[in-house]
């Protein structure tokens, strides 16, 4: 197979582009893919601040490299969990990178900071641990980024994520997730603006652009995601990728072409009747936000029975 741009022997074929790509065309088509993705969806005003969370897998690393190559002196940002060797690893990888290049990390460690873990986390609120971490993981990141002053906010989620996240939501039909979906959401009052700027790129895709860019990465995966839905979503859009290619790409550019805005309403909603949390200042719609009131369960001093007391 050859290069679809400069005719030299191909290293890595994109079925959903029905292309080859040589090792300079492909990092430049991954480049071309998040400009785009910038571009169309207006992720980052000239000016804009941006920090990066990187969790030391190649997505998010993939994405800080992509970043910087664009031209964006973006910073980054990594949130020890405490899951055990996992979180170790992840950290180390995250700062060799940074340090490799010489590019700022910030780093909080979610023990160290708010006195819980997302172990202890999800054992206080009797939950999955990845609803413990998704929910420590999105107000961490709005803090950080808020407190340090920067304005926008980017994720590594890719493609295959996002189509895997769509399709969970429209089995549910959870129409208010539905008109949040979407790779920007946009700054509001005690938010910084949230992008993904790889929804253009996939999975395989990015493992590539990291070997092809010499990235060195975690391979492993969080051990408390194993089995969880989310992954099990993932897997049947690959075989439906198998079978037909670009169906995983058109099922979620289709949904924000065309079916995003119909449920767009739903979420406006949701966002409307949002005040300060009284704890810690992040918009909640309840009486204290869901991120300080798992911190109380999980940092709650049982207290000593009276009569043991004494
Ligand atoms: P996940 O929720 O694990 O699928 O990760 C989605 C994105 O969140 C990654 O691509 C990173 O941008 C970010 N992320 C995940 N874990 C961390 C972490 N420990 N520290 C900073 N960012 C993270
Ligand atoms: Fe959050 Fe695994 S990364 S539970
Ligand atoms: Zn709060």
């Amino acid at each position: 197979m050859k290069c679809r741009r400069c005719r030299a022997p191909a290293v890595i074929d994109v079925r959903r582009h029905n292309a080859g790509f040589c090792a300079d065309c492909f990092t430049r088509h991954c480049r071309e893919q998040v400009r785009r993705a910038i571009d169309d969806h207006e992720m980052i005003a000239p000016g804009q601040r941006v920090l990066v969370a990187v969790s030391g897998g190649k997505d998010s690393l993939g994405l800080w490299h992509l970043l910087r190559a664009l031209g964006y002196e973006t910073d980054g940002l990594y949130v020890g969990l405490g899951i055990g060797e996992y979180s170790d690893e992840s950290g180390d990888s995250a700062r060799a990178f940074a340090h490799e290049h010489g590019w700022p990390l910030l780093e909080v460690d979610l023990r160290a900071t708010y006195g819980f873990d997302v172990p202890s986390g999800a054992r206080a609120i009797r939950r999955v641990p990845c609803s413990a971490c998704g929910l420590s993981k999105r107000h961490v990141f709005n803090d950080a980024a808020r407190a340090n002053g920067y304005d926008v906010l980017a994720t590594g989620h890719n493609l295959d994520d996002e189509a895997a996240v769509l399709l969970g939501n429209v089995l549910r039909w959870e129409t208010g997730y539905l008109g949040r979906q979407h790779p920007v959401l946009p700054a509001a009052p005690g938010f910084v603006q949230k992008v993904k700027p790889l929804v253009r790129l996939g999975e395989r895709e990015l493992a590539a652009y990291c070997v092809l860019t010499g990235i060195d990465y975690i391979v492993e995966e969080c051990p408390m995601a194993a089995g969880n839905r989310h992954l099990g979503y993932k897997e049947l859009l690959n075989e439906i990728e198998e079978r037909s290619p670009g169906t995983k790409a058109a099922f979620l550019f289709g949904f924000l072409e065309r079916g995003h805005e119909r449920f767009a309403a739903d979420a406006v909603e949701e966002r409307a009747d949002l005040h300060p949390c009284p704890e810690c200042g992040a918009p909640t719609p309840a009486d204290v936000c869901s991120f300080c009131r798992l911190r109380a369960r999980a940092t709650r001093v049982i207290p000593v029975a009276a009569e043991n007391s004494a």
